[in-house]
């Protein structure tokens, strides 16, 4: 069975998907995305990740082709239309597509925004990465200054994971002033004599969706929870560490820059939340 895509109004094979040359998502990365994931055909806190994508649209001022409860729609329909089980929905909002190229943002009224969703299979629940852990480098934050706007300006992520790859760890931790922002696409935790520390919420890290529900299970099972930068330093002398994304849920992190976490293991606490958030989004998928 082909792959089914939304673009634009329509569902189409993925083959017969067509974009605009002059797509300002593909010109200049003017676009916005959301990755939800999807467990048993359900999906997985879509009211956080609609809430999170129409803050990114008012921030760049791009009005929305479709309603939340439209978008709502395309995901369940793209859901059923590849029999997805498990994995994720991409969906990305781009600014359209002017006659030509130029730096001005075109008026919305004369060029709407463009909207293209797909699915994705991936193993979530039960993942090999989850009982290894992965191992990560530290490399400089490069990027844009509004990192608490999803869009897909990539780039920089990419290339840091590349850095990462080329070390043999899955992935990079990101470094600005001194202290850990994130990862390259998650949030990013340590644990120490018991207590949960991550960067505090800002213009410099995503707000992330997997992180405001994880913070707030921690809470609700009497663990305590730091918000504030950390050190590369701090983070390798911790007794646990994590990344936590909406398809990636919460990863232990077993190294960092060549140094052990802890016993080197996947730790208790990073292991516990991710037990804890597994059950309790499936109990409220939609
Ligand atoms: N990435 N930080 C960054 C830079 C991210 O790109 C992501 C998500 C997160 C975690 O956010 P959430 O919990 O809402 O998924 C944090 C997605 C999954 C991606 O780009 O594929």
């Amino acid at each position: 069975m082909s792959q089914i895509v939304y673009v634009n109004g329509e569902y189409v094979p993925a083959a017969e998907a067509k974009v605009s040359v002059f797509d300002r998502g593909f010109l200049m990365a003017d676009a916005v995305y959301e990755v939800t994931s999807i467990i048993g055909g359900k999906i997985i806190d879509f009211d956080g990740h609609a809430t999170r994508l129409q803050r990114s649209m008012s921030e760049l001022e791009m009005v929305s082709p479709v309603t939340m409860d439209e978008l709502l729609q395309i995901h369940r329909d793209l859901i059923e239309k590849n029999n997805l089980d498990e994995g994720g929905v991409y969906l990305q909002i781009t600014r359209g597509a002017p006659d030509t190229r130029d730096f001005v943002w075109p008026d919305p009224e004369e060029v709407p925004c463009g909207i293209v969703l797909f699915t994705f299979a991936k193993s979530m629940v039960d993942s090999k990465v989850m009982d290894e852990g992965i191992k990560v480098i530290s490399i400089a934050d490069e990027r844009w200054g509004r990192r608490d706007i999803k869009t897909t300006q990539l780039l920089y992520p990419s290339f840091a994971k590349m850095q990462a790859k080329k070390k043999g760890c899955q992935d990079a931790w990101l470094v600005e002033d001194g202290f850990v922002t994130e990862g390259t696409a998650n949030n990013a935790y340590i644990v120490k004599d018991g207590t949960i520390i991550t960067r505090q919420l800002g213009n410099d890290i995503l707000h992330g969706i997997t992180r405001a529900a994880i913070l707030r299970f921690a809470l609700e099972a009497q663990m305590k929870v730091e918000e504030r930068p950390f050190t590369i330093a701090e983070a390798q002398g911790a007794d646990e560490a994590f990344v936590t994304s909406a398809t990636g849920f919460a990863q232990p992190v077993i190294e960092i820059d060549g140094a052990q976490i802890g016993t080197g293991v996947p730790g208790d606490i990073s292991k516990r939340l991710r037990d804890i958030y597994t059950e309790e989004m499936i109990k409220a998928a939609i």
